[in-house]
């Protein structure tokens, strides 16, 4: 996701800020750009592509600037939309994390004012904003800009004929550090523990004004004091946000990423754009992997909740199975839009006449350049292999398509809508249940063979966790839906296979616990993952990991987090290498 960087102070700005964005590469970017102030004047460098630092020397020898690394969102990577925007006079720069969800009402009346814009932007409102609102004081300007903006911002500003930088955060990270006579804010610790390792972490509604006296924090017309705290992480340690490995903070981002969805396609109601299922006879699902088990959950659901019928294709098998019909819709899911089998099935369902709507996590991949349709994801950058928040993103989707298309009555959709718009809660409260997931996790380390079960949605959710425990823990996972058992299965099971249960509060519930008794006959641990208040329970099984209450075609959600987490602790146990595990990348560009 898009990082942010300002400097004042007595470096030269253009090296710091160059310097800190690459400490933010990790997050993952598509294009880049830096400000300076020279001599009353702003000078701009944008690019596309990695951090380079070709045109420096222009730069000359301002040391106050601001930076900025693109993750596309609204509009395409290249260097119009790529940040510092300034204004009309070009005096003024900004750089900007988050999205501003009433930009396009803003531009308009700007636009009527005489303001020309020149990117696509959402964040070039701000700085046309703050133009209007300029009378000689820049903090004032930027708190009068925030009152009309909408959405979530970390802003950093700079104007050419004022020794101040004005920053300002509200539901989007900004730290800021304290250096000897220099001050650098930024989105993210790593961009700042070159200059100095003490820091303010800003709080919602907070303005900041830099100046290389000092530094003041507003909220409203009052000033604030900010406790400055002192951060122990090397560098390294910093990217991973003070996470032991990428795949636990990846799992931590899950709540933010679901926020991020949300925000996207539901607003009143459920906004997401449907068109693309006008006429369509049947849905055929293609993926692989990860993505292959939120095709699984999107077919339960599209047949729960549509009744359109509809199939799942692995990807690389897809040209061996029945094609599909012009007025098949085929929803190709993929994290990297890059992994070769699902563009391969994408290029062979658009040569049958079919209608094609990429699910994709990356801006600007090959899959969104296939496909008729695209909705993206909001995961963010995903750098473990094992794939977490951004399966999650996939179902958000899902249900949002699903709903949409929902024949169910219209207060029904709504009561779902409100369960889908509390499920950052819900994830936070899985989360919290971490100690308790990793003590049981302890115990699963010696094993190696596991089953996982489930009826239902818990049978894609147990194929899930099985397949995060195999990838990352090396132990022997498979999935079977619990009735399954019965037919061979059950001659593995014993006391050197637990079985893992996913039990949802849905018609499914009653007989599965029968199938537990079957399994605890054959002196198998058992692990549940239930209901909160599911009080039952604990007479069947060996240990529970409880998952908040909710509608039981959203516990794809709370239990599969609940399973990222049990794999993680057990992987953890065994000493494995968890973010690159062994024979495994992730994107997958062959065949
Ligand atoms: C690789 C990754 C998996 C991922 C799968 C599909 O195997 O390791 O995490 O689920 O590819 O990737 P995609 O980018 O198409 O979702």
């Amino acid at each position: 996701m898009c990082g942010i960087v300002g400097y004042i102070g007595f470096r030269k700005a253009d090296q710091v800020v160059i310097s800190s964005l690459k400490r933010l590469e990790y997050r993952g970017y598509d294009s880049w750009g830096i400000a300076v102030k020279h001599n009353n004047k702003i000078m701009l460098v944008k690019r596309v592509g990695a951090i380079s630092e070709d045109k420096m020397h222009e730069m000359a020898e301002g040391n106050i600037g601001i930076g900025h690394t693109r993750w596309a969102t609204h509009g395409k990577p290249s260097e119009f939309n790529a940040h510092p925007h300034t204004d009309c006079s070009g005096e003024i720069a900004v750089v900007h994390n988050g999205i501003i969800s009433n930009f396009q009402s803003l531009k308009e009346e700007l636009e009527k004012k005489g303001h020309k814009f020149k990117s696509e932007t959402d964040t070039e409102v701000i700085s046309h904003l703050i133009e209007e609102f300029y009378r000689g004081d820049l903090k004032d300007a930027v708190s009068k800009t925030i009152d009309v903006l909408r959405g979530s911002y970390a802003i950093v500003v700079m104007h050419a004929r004022k020794e101040e930088l004005v920053a300002v955060r509200y539901k989007s990270p900004l730290v800021l550090g304290i250096g000897d006579e220099e001050w650098i804010i930024a989105s993210d610790v790593p961009a700042i523990l070159d200059y100095t390792s003490r820091v303010i972490y800003l709080e919602d509604g907070d303005v900041v004004s830099l100046t290389k006296e000092g530094f003041e924090i507003w909220k409203g017309n009052e000033r604030v004091e900010r406790k400055i705290e002192t951060i122990p992480w090397s560098i390294e340690d910093a990217e991973k946000g003070g996470y032991d490995h990428f795949m636990l903070k990846e799992i931590h981002e899950t709540p933010r990423v679901i926020e991020d969805t949300l925000f996207e396609y539901i607003s009143e109601g459920v906004d997401i754009d449907v068109s693309f299922s006008a006429g369509i006879s049947e849905i055929i699902f293609i993926a692989c992997g990860t993505s292959y088990h939120a095709s699984l959950v999107g077919k339960y659901l599209i047949e729960k909740l549509t009744g359109i019928p509809a199939r799942v294709e692995f990807a690389s098998e897809f040209i061996y199975n029945q094609p599909p019909m012009s007025r098949s819709l085929v929803i190709s899911i993929t994290q990297s839009g890059e992994t070769a089998d699902t563009l391969e099935a994408m290029r062979i369902a658009k040569k049958h006449g079919a209608r094609v709507l990429a699910i994709v996590n990356v801006l600007g991949s090959t899959a969104t350049r296939i496909a008729d349709h695209v909705l993206y994801t909001r995961a963010g950058p995903e750098i473990s292999v094992a794939a977490t928040k951004s399966f999650i993103a996939q179902l958000v989707i899902l249900y949002l398509i699903a709903l949409k298309l929902s024949r169910l009555s219209r207060s029904e959709i709504e009561r779902l809508a409100e369960e889908l718009r509390v499920m950052p809660e819900l994830v936070r409260k899985v989360l919290e249940q971490e100690g308790k997931i990793e003590q049981i996790a302890g115990k699963l380390a010696g094993y190696e063979n596991m089953m996982y079960i489930g009826r239902g949605i818990g049978v894609p959710i147990a194929m899930e966790g099985a397949l995060k425990m195999k990838e990352i823990s090396y132990i022997h996972a498979e999935a079977y839906p619990a009735g399954e058992l019965k037919h061979g299965p059950f001659a593995l099971l014993g006391k050197n296979t637990p079985v893992i249960a996913s039990l949802v509060p849905d018609e499914t519930y009653e007989i599965m616990l029968s199938n537990i008794k079957e399994v605890k006959a054959r002196e198998s641990l058992v692990i549940a993952v239930a209901d909160e208040h599911d009080s039952e329970i604990e007479k069947y099984v060996d240990f529970v990991i409880r998952v908040p209450k909710t509608d039981s075609i959203f516990t794809a959600i709370t239990h599969s987090v609940a399973l990222q987490l049990l794999a993680y602790y057990t992987a953890r146990e065994r000493g494995c290498e968890i973010d690159k595990p062994r024979n495994l990348a992730k994107s997958v560009t062959v065949e």
